[in-house]
């Protein structure tokens, strides 16, 4: 039975003051609860305008503004904004077409307009940031074909659960059959789009090395110990580097070594390394951790990509570098929630499934594969409103 709209807005009521008194989580328990309020009203017809024409139409036309910089134009005329003519010439688009266009991104609150001009809004210029639009390329030309794809996929293989790396909804929907990651070193642009998305997909989120999220003072700064090994933080399967700039940012009185470590490929890709606060490795986390004997190893969205014998693996193969009593494993994943599933956790479940044929995992689940691997489970560390937590884990003493 569907909830009460009145009961809806007694809670919207109740967020909205949360939120004007600044409290962590108000805000997404607002849009949260927005959403409810639009289930409980929209009907079937509705729907299907909202879902099948109207966001299908706004993520082409978010492909359309990145090639022809759109938001960056809009963004670059302040609050005067630009005319349809104006848009026109810097886009070279046809006027006729820019203002169908805009009207849609209007209607979808992406862009406003006053006075005869279109303008930009936080949101707009927030998406002409580089890794915004990198994300949108990367969105729109991988993993939205992979979505497309789907029910074909699914029919052919008679509705069994895919579980194969090579054999996908990804690898059917983009005609290879390389794993997700090969492909993205095969096909470099979309490496570097893939980069700029993992950078971008939860900026303005709690990292878990801010305030009231993990206690990095407490469990790793007070206690760390330079006799044992400088390291105080490997970042393994780190990216470009983004936690571990933002890490040493936040915790930059600390004298410990934060090292990143990631394939070759991508290390190759880090521009000015030398001027980074931090160090880099090329290291295969299927292959033994190099670096033993530091306070902590963050896996960031690492075994989330991997099925649980091969997430086991990558376990196993850090657990030899461990020191006991001391050396942390942190990692940094979704728990996924069976009675109250976000829409941040299941999306990602989706992209998942889609292209790695793997899951995202339940508390459950996480402590199975931190055991089988001989470790021992800690404790998990959440922030209100941020998908991913942190779950602990250590040497089994
Ligand atoms: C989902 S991304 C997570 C990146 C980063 N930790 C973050 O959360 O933003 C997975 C990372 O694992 C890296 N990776 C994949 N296979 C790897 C391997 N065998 N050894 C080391 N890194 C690998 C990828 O290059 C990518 O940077």
């Amino acid at each position: 039975m569907a909830t009460p709209v009145s009961s809806i807005l007694q809670r919207i009521a109740a967020a909205g003051k949360a939120y004007e008194s600044e409290e962590l989580g108000s805000r997404e328990s607002l849009i949260e609860l927005g959403r409810d309020l639009v289930a409980a009203l929209e009907i079937p017809s509705e729907f299907l305008q909202r879902s099948f024409w109207a966001e299908p139409a706004l993520s082409a036309h978010c492909k359309f503004a990145v090639q022809v910089k759109l938001f960056q134009h809009l963004r670059d005329a302040g609050e005067t904004g630009l005319s349809s003519e104006e848009l026109g010439e810097k886009t070279g688009v046809d006027v006729v077409l820019l203002q169908r266009i805009m009207r849609h991104l209007i209607a979808m609150k992406i862009v406003t307009f006053s006075d005869g001009k279109f303008k930009r809004t936080a949101l707009s210029d927030g998406l002409a940031a580089e890794n915004y639009q990198k994300s949108i390329d990367f969105c729109y030309d991988v993993t939205r074909p992979t979505f497309n794809g789907f029910p074909a996929y699914f029919k052919k293989g008679e509705y069994k659960l895919p579980t194969s790396l090579t054999d996908g909804p990804f690898q059917a929907a983009h005609g290879t059959d390389l794993a997700f990651f090969p492909w993205l070193v095969a096909t470099p642009p979309h490496l570097d789009e893939f980069g700029n998305f993992m950078s971008a997909y939860r900026a303005g989120k709690a990292n878990w090395y801010d305030p009231q999220f993990y206690p990095v003072e407490e469990r790793l700064i007070n206690g760390f110990d330079p006799k044992n090994n400088e390291v105080l933080l490997v970042d393994v399967g780190g990216g470009r580097g983004h936690d571990c700039q933002l890490f040493t940012n936040r915790h930059s009185s600390t004298s410990g070594k934060v090292i990143l470590q990631d394939q070759e490929e991508v290390i190759a890709s880090i521009q000015d390394k030398d001027k980074l606060p931090f160090q880099s490795q090329a290291h295969d986390f299927f292959t033994p951790q190099p670096i033993k004997g530091a306070r902590a190893y963050s896996l960031h969205s690492i075994l989330h990509d991997w099925n649980d014998e091969e997430g086991i693996k990558i376990l196993e193969n850090l657990k030899p570098a461990l020191t006991p009593g001391y050396s942390r494993v942190l990692l940094n994943e979704i728990v996924l929630s069976e009675e109250h599933p976000t829409l941040a956790a299941t999306s990602m479940d989706m992209m998942m499934l889609a292209h790695f044929a793997v899951r995202e995992r339940t508390e459950a689940d996480w402590k199975a594969v931190i055991e089988k691997a001989g470790l021992k489970f800690v404790k998990i560390y959440n922030y209100p409103g941020v998908a991913e937590s942190v779950i602990e884990a250590e040497l089994s003493a």
